[in-house]
């Protein structure tokens, strides 16, 4: 019990928001198997994520989750040396259920549990895949509640340069789909409308670039979006031409805060996780950015850019392999600072 030896693999579950995620992470061969369950269609009708409809269905999902991957990775309990998941930040009634399920599991199989902050997982991802970035590094992150430039000096070292004032770069991505007519989750179906869209048509503001900071205020882009409908017209083409012009103000800022902070740091590897860092229109500017700039950028693949459990499974192995322990009282957290986690020794 308790035994980190790197033989030997963890749990990873999450629950923030509106997928369930499960994974096993072994500590030699990496990841060994991951299984989602997406309630896209369940919120669509709705236009958004119901947080009571969320809840209810990652009770349903989440153990068949978890035997389908324990049988996918051929483990038994006996191999598990600990079970992560997220305890927050997200919606508070998801969050309970991986947080109960998880630590009754590792009470049940007597090894031990470790809460994982969701946007640490998002950061560490790109250390699942092939060729993975050393510290220090910098961090943007673009997920549906968070938009975070972060300068990360190792696991668990993360000091905020810049944040949102208003949405997140994926809420304003949403919502600015919802008023274009698109369905939810906005986002992917946005970026490919403006795949459509005329290059020159529209320009819209880089919010906060002409002063200095690193802070992102997305809010207006939206409003932008609205005026620019009354005012045009509301036909297909129009709707192109603004799914084309948001876009690329959002990518257009992000770029220009990421060339900021990278200079201002001197950093030199950039990660850019999170639900929107699945845009093809940012990834390719941001590779630009980082080849002009002399320096390399770390994605994680498409499909752990959105929430999963692998990114919890690995984050729970680095934090348990360095002693992190969660108590048996289970606790999950609505809102929870990325600067006030533990610091952990590098992978
Ligand atoms: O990280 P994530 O799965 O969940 C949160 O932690 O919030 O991010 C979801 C967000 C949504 O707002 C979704 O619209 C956005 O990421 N997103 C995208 C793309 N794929 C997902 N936004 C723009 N382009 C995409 N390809
Ligand atoms: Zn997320």
């Amino acid at each position: 019990m308790g035994d980190m030896g790197n033989d030997r693999c963890v749990l990873g579950i999450e629950t923030s928001c509106d997928e369930t995620g499960v994974a096993i992470y072994h500590g030699q061969r990496g990841l060994l198997a991951h299984a989602l369950h997406s309630q896209v269609a369940l919120h669509a009708v709705y236009g958004g994520v119901v947080p009571e409809i969320a809840s209810r269905d990652h009770v349903r999902r989440v153990l068949p989750l978890v035997r389908e991957v324990m049988t996918q990775a051929d483990i038994t309990p006996s191999d598990l040396c600990g079970v992560a998941y997220t305890a927050g930040p997200g919606l508070i009634g998801a969050l309970l259920v991986g947080a109960a399920v998880g630590r009754s599991l590792a009470f049940g199989w007597d090894v031990p549990a470790v809460a994982v902050h969701h946007m640490e997982g998002h950061l560490l991802a790109p250390f699942l895949e092939p060729n993975p970035p050393s510290f220090p590094l910098l961090a943007l992150l673009v997920s549906g509640g968070h938009t975070l430039l972060i300068d990360v000096e190792g696991v668990g070292r993360y000091r905020i340069l810049g944040e949102s004032l208003d949405d997140a770069v994926g809420e304003a991505f949403d919502k600015t789909a919802k008023l274009l007519g698109l369905g939810y989750p906005g986002g992917p179906a946005l970026a490919a409308l403006a795949e459509s869209g005329n290059r020159s048509r529209f320009v819209f503001p880089r919010p906060m670039t002409d002063r200095p900071g690193l802070d992102f205020s997305f809010s207006g882009l939206k409003t932008c979006a609205v005026t620019t409908l009354r005012r045009e017209g509301n036909d297909p083409q129009t709707r192109a031409d603004i799914a084309y012009a948001f876009q690329e103000a959002v990518v257009d800022t992000l770029a220009i805060k990421c060339q900021r902070a990278l200079r201002q740091t001197g950093r030199r590897r950039l990660v850019v996780a999170g639900g929107v860092g699945a845009n093809h229109a940012l990834r390719a500017r941001l590779t630009d950015l980082v080849a002009q700039e002399g320096g390399s950028v770390h994605y994680p693949r498409l499909a752990f850019c959105t929430d999963n459990g692998a990114m919890i499974a690995l984050t729970g192995w680095l934090r348990l392999r360095a002693g992190v322990r969660e108590p048996l009282c289970i606790r999950a957290l609505a809102r929870w600072p990325l600067d006030t986690l533990s610091t952990v020794s590098e992978p």
